[in-house]
């Protein structure tokens, strides 16, 4: 097959997939994923919803600022405000700067959220869009809820924000309801009934309520759809979007049968799920398709006598192409600075001198304690020691006793803004005394909704890896630690969640 169509990729990672919860990021985090999408190739980085909070406004302008290459859109509700705000940032990005404007279109949304009626929908369609080509001619128009619009209404909407100025039109599957027969139906719907449809670029945006994300926004392309949005390991709202490395690893892997092809550079996808999982504490599952543990494992005997005679009897892409290498095993005590700064390279990590000096310090202590330091393991220095919130609380020192008949008691002393603090206190477990010794010194009202811990690798010299997820004022955050001590790692991740807590951005109330 010769003739290939190019599928714009539309990177929503730091906006809808911010919206997971636990997702936020913090500027430098949002910027490391923007690097990481310019490495990729991405067509188009949308960078936040610059009206959402003061953190987002300066999020999308400083990655307009810095990137270079794809696009940088920001998000914006059909409103003067909402526009004006979304151009004030993006519009360092100059000829790429793009503004995204939405609003619903479906009667349940028209009825009971926006209470408005067709025509007033379709006037603030209309007028957003004209607002925003004020500023640029890279406007996006989205019909929110589109899968449950009246297909009459939605190709009126279409047809009007297309005459109005809009480069792109964006057929969302907001609540991941669609089934792929009828999605692509709804696209062929509006390619034969929207009369100026060909002078925009008609894109699908798909949530995977049911599993049907990826599923979908293929089908879309066989209806005529020539951009696709999605984010990093399928992160987003609920149930998360489209899967950026499933879709596009799809479109690679089939090209025998697709005749598309997208402008990614497939080898920087394994670094970027896992740059995205270790700034979130969001894992990956094992069994996720492209990226997960267990994607290119074989367990079966079966599976590896055949995977060893030719790797094709079982696996359907290399890991290269994915820019997986199998070199597991890395580094030691005896390993020098080089050759830890190349692998970190290879891992995605682009590190400043500084921060190479400090995560070799720490690598050092480690080797000294474990033998052998595997990826993961320079995953998680990188994580604790780069990556890391602004720190309001820091852990200084800690101690716990427990066993079968002491009651567990922590020990524990922090920095909270800059003052030393120490208190001691008992515990249901050595985890609960450690927990409760925290609380005490920050005197946090977070709840703790949920706490894991896990080895990072095998071995009983592993370092243990902690995620724990509290809750505030109705936002979550997700906090990690690392460490050889189980509890050590524990007290890490929890003070992580709350430092990440303290310095995440005020956001206003948006809806939707
Ligand atoms: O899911 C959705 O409808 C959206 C729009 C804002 C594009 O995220
Ligand atoms: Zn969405």
């Amino acid at each position: 097959m010769s003739e290939k169509k190019t599928i714009r990729i539309f990177d929503t990672t730091l906006r809808d997939g911010e919206q997971s919860p636990g997702a936020s990021m913090n500027l430098d985090e949002k910027l490391r994923i923007a690097h990481q999408l310019e490495k990729l190739n991405v067509d188009v980085i949308e960078a936040g919803f610059p009206i959402a909070s003061d953190g987002d406004f300066e999020a999308v302008k400083k990655i307009a600022r810095t990137i270079k290459g794809p696009m940088i859109a920001g998000l914006a509700r059909a409103g003067d405000e909402d526009i004006d705000r979304a151009w004030q940032a993006v519009q360092y990005a100059g000829e790429r700067a793009l503004i995204h404007t939405f609003i619903a279109t479906s009667d349940i949304h028209m009825q009971r959220k926006l209470l408005m009626s067709e025509n007033q929908v379709l006037d603030a369609a209309v007028r957003a869009v004209r607002r925003a080509t004020g500023y640029t001619p890279n406007v996006e128009f989205s019909a929110e809820d589109a899968v449950r619009t009246r297909l009459p209404f939605l190709a009126r909407v279409v047809e009007a924000v297309i005459d109005a100025g809009a480069r792109t039109v964006n057929i969302p599957d907001t609540v991941g309801y669609a089934m792929p027969s009828e999605f692509a139906g709804i696209i062929s719907y509006l390619k034969n009934n929207v009369p100026n449809i060909d002078k925009a670029v008609l894109s699908v945006h798909c949530h995977n309520d049911l599993g049907l994300a990826v599923a979908n926004s293929l089908a879309a392309l066989d209806a005529g759809a020539e951009q696709i949005e999605c984010t990093i390991n399928g992160i987003g709202e609920r149930a998360g979007n489209c899967s950026m490395e499933e879709v596009v690893m799809a479109l690679r892997t089939r090209h025998d049968i697709l005749p598309y092809t997208t402008n990614v550079n497939t080898e920087h996808i394994y670094a970027a799920s896992k740059l995205l999982s270790t700034i979130t504490g969001i894992v990956v599952q094992p069994n996720k398709a492209v990226v997960g543990a267990n994607a290119f494992a074989h367990e079966a005997g079966i599976h590896q006598h055949g995977v060893l005679m030719d790797k094709l009897t079982y696996e359907i892409m290399t890991t290269e192409s994915i820019g997986l290498t199998h070199n597991k095993l890395v580094l030691g005590k005896h390993s020098g600075r080089h050759a830890f700064t190349e692998r970190l390279k290879e891992l995605g990590y682009e590190l400043s001198r500084e921060d190479i000096n400090k995560a070799f310090i720490r690598f050092k202590s480690l080797a000294d304690s474990k033998k052998e330091i595997f990826d993961e393991d320079l995953d998680a220095i990188v994580a604790d020691e780069i990556i890391r919130v602004p720190e309001k609380y820091k852990l200084l020192q800690m101690n716990v006793s427990s066993g079968s008949f002491a009651a567990p008691t922590a020990t524990v002393e922090l920095e909270v803004d800059g003052k030393v603090k120490k208190t001691a206190l008992m515990g249901d477990g050595p985890v609960d005394a450690t927990f409760k010794a925290i609380k005490k010194l920050t005197k946090s009202k977070a709840r703790l909704l949920q706490f894991t811990i896990g080895a990072i690798t095998g071995g009983t010299d592993a370092q243990g890896e902690c995620t724990v997820r509290l809750e505030e004022d109705g936002r979550e955050v997700l906090g990690q630690g690392a460490h050889p001590d189980i509890i050590v790692a524990s007290a890490k991740a929890y003070v992580n969640a709350l430092n990440k807590a303290a310095t995440r951005p005020k956001r206003t109330e948006i809806h939707l």
